[in-house]
């Protein structure tokens, strides 16, 4: 999307209205921070979209773009938009030739000249006084990378920071990869993965993370590390690495003080315990914000935070206790803990209760700890959405929890507005996004599947913007203007969530793929039996976790007292979670007059021949869009049009090998 392709003639604007010099205030010649990125990018872009050369000069006109930082600029006007400026906001002027383009700080700066830039990419031309702030403070990406190079859940080829133990020498796409970043108003990169090595402390790779860091701060990016828990025991040598210890609280000391010697701007660290078998503070009893708090304490004095993963659970969990709940989870580890963390440490939560399925509801997490500061976790790289070969747009589904009200106390309660931290008046809050990018030229291994990265960025700024127009500026940025182009990229696209739920898992039952080994393809018998804790319950007559207070999990009265009592009652729970909170027999009905079992069978039906689809509509862009990209998405779509009817068919194969129900259709599966 920031390739600034020229601009077909009939959207130029007479070349009167267009600006003739670029004056970037707060910087030199040499320097190279935001603003003068920004001043470089807007000379770069306006010669790809428009053919136009611009000097960057020192003198403002008034047919000049000046880029900066509002405290810099002189003008009568500046104290009225300065005070509506918020952190990493900035205030974009346009009036015909004369372009002013104004941050908060140097990084809103930077923003503004992306905005600026991709309307003039999209054609748009017309004068504009807006001012622009960001919805909240952290909007990071997590990258799972490991130190060998390899990425847990990612699609896309080997790392683009480690190798070898190491950090890479070439850092040429990790300042591509915090342009694109930037250019979305994003600010944070958590280079490493969440299931940390304490080796990625040692000397020598502090001071490639510090090149790392010095790689992606012209960008306005500042970095984050994941810790491994035990890091003073695995890595220090001590005894110990529990929590309330002196010497582990030493160690840690010591370490946080030096990391920031190499990296002043260091983010903050990013904290996976006890959860999957990674150590943390249960090992020693304490609590999980005992565990928060020691690195909260270290980063403080440096203005770092600590994001601390709520996603913590029992993966040897009872199959044969009824009532034992892995959506409970987050709830009963971090309720009665409100309170206690830190002010710099922030609870990041996953979308929903479980981990990234194709459907969950709102983790009630987010409805239970109204006095700590929270972020929402959200997965761009495609973990049980088919990896990157098939198209799955996602934003939908990440908006369906952003929008959703949870009702504490009865008053509006969006769960973009808690992770804002409007809702409960916490300072700190945001957006943590698994990208997983690797060298793999399309950065996620499928062009299309960039289209999630961009509106994950665009959301976290503004998550109010709508899904449809986010994916329509994206597709006009990335492949031009053809309105067929736009019409049918947006079409499969948008079609795309609701058929690969319909072809893997409906009903709130998840998404049926295999979760014992790849996360990839249909394997409904993998759910059950097992300690991990995504259960289906299906038996021969009945499906569905019973999550109810009066006869289930309880997870229903997690939620606030008007959704527990929606949620509790089979008649008010959204058809489309019925499965993940009733357990019910196979022909039980539905409002469609449908048996839950036939529903399945027509739904895997519909689904994929909506990926049939896909292939023809691709098809019909043959010419119009560069043979690389069309030959490469049309393959990714005929797979995804196969490996649809093998999901089908399994997952009715199963349930009509489990229930003995007939298609009323007369269709049958054969494994
Ligand atoms: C999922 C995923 C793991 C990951 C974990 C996490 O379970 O499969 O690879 O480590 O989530 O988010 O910590």
């Amino acid at each position: 999307w920031l390739r600034y392709a020229p601009l077909p003639e009939n959207l130029r604007p007479s070349t009167t209205k267009l600006p003739s010099l670029i004056v970037a205030l707060n910087t030199t010649e040499t320097s190279n921070t935001p603003v003068s990125v920004a001043a470089k990018e807007l000379q770069a872009g306006i010669q790809g979209i428009l053919g136009t050369q611009l000097e960057i000069a020192t003198e403002a006109t008034n047919t000049s773009i000046v880029v900066g930082t509002i405290a810099a600029y002189s003008d009568k006007y500046r104290e009225l938009n300065a005070s509506l400026l918020e952190k990493d906001g900035y205030w974009l002027v346009k009036k015909g030739a004369k372009v002013r383009i104004l941050g908060q700080n140097e990084r809103g700066a930077l923003y503004g000249a992306f905005e600026y830039l991709s309307r003039l990419a999209r054609g748009d031309f017309s004068d504009v006084d807006i001012v622009s702030n960001p919805d909240a403070p952290i909007r990071w990406t997590n990258e799972w990378d490991n130190l060998d190079g390899s990425i847990e859940r990612g699609y896309a080829g080997p790392s683009i920071f480690f190798r070898n133990g190491g950090i890479v020498k070439d850092l040429t796409r990790v300042a591509q990869y915090a342009r694109l970043l930037a250019s979305l108003g994003l600010n944070g990169i958590v280079v490493n993965n969440v299931n940390a090595k304490p080796e990625m402390l040692t000397e020598i790779n502090i001071d490639g993370l510090g090149r790392i860091a010095d790689t992606i701060r012209p960008y306005g990016l500042q970095l984050g590390i994941s810790l491994n828990f035990a890091s003073p025991q695995l890595l220090g040598g001590l005894s110990t690495f529990d929590p309330l210890d002196s010497q582990v609280v030493a160690w840690w000391t010591e370490k946080t003080n030096k990391l920031y010697k190499r990296v002043p701007d260091l983010a903050g660290y990013l904290i996976k315990a006890s959860s999957e078998g990674q150590p943390g503070p249960l090992t020693y009893n304490r609590t999980l914000a005992d565990g928060a708090n020691l690195f909260a304490k270290a980063v403080e004095p440096h203005g770092g935070i600590v994001m601390f993963r709520a996603f913590v659970y029992n993966h040897h969990a009872d199959w044969n206790d009824w009532k034992f709940d892995r959506a409970n989870a987050a709830v009963e580890f971090f309720k009665h803990l409100d309170g206690q963390f830190h002010d710099n440490v922030v609870v990041q939560i996953k979308y929903g209760p479980i981990d990234f399925q194709v459907r969950e509801p709102a983790s009630p997490l987010f409805a239970n700890i109204p006095n700590t500061n929270m972020a929402i976790e959200l997965q761009i790289t495609q973990e049980y959405l088919g990896h990157q070969d098939h198209l799955v747009y996602i934003p939908p589904l990440w908006k369906e929890i952003l929008d959703f009200d949870m009702r504490v106390d009865s008053k509006p309660s969006l769960v973009r507005d808690i992770v804002a931290g409007r809702r409960y008046k916490k300072k700190l809050g945001g957006y943590a996004g698994v990208v997983n990018v690797g060298t793999n030229t399309t950065w996620m291994g499928s062009h299309l599947a960039l289209s999630n990265l961009y509106a994950y960025g665009r959301l976290a700024w503004n998550p109010t913007q709508d899904s449809k127009a986010l994916l329509e500026d994206w597709t006009k940025l990335t492949f031009g203007h053809d309105r067929s182009v736009l019409d049918t990229i947006t079409k499969i696209s948008m079609e795309s969530w609701p058929a690969y739920e319909n072809y893997t898992g409906n009903l709130g039952i998840q998404t049926l793929t295999d979760i014992l080994y790849t996360h990839f393809g249909p394997n409904p018998a993998s759910q059950d039996g097992n300690g991990w804790g995504q259960w289906t319950r299906a038996d021969g007559e009945t499906i569905g976790m019973d999550r109810t207070v009066k006869n289930g999990t309880g997870n229903a009265g997690q939620y606030p007292p008007e959704l527990a009592a929606k949620y509790e009652n089979i008649e008010t729970t959204p058809e489309e979670l019925l499965l993940w909170f009733h357990h019910v027999n196979y022909t039980t009905r539905l409002s469609t007059g449908k048996t839950v079992i036939q529903h399945f069978y027509d739904a895997h039906y519909a689904g994929a021949a909506t990926a049939q689809t896909f292939v023809t509509e691709w098809e019909s862009l043959r010419g119009k869009i560069d043979t690389e990209r069309f030959e490469h998405m049309l393959f990714r779509l005929k797979f995804q049009a196969g490996h649809s009817l093998v999901w089908r068919d399994a997952v009715n194969g199963f349930y009509r090998n489990l229930s003995g129900i007939p298609d009323e259709l007369g269709r049958v599966w054969n494994h």
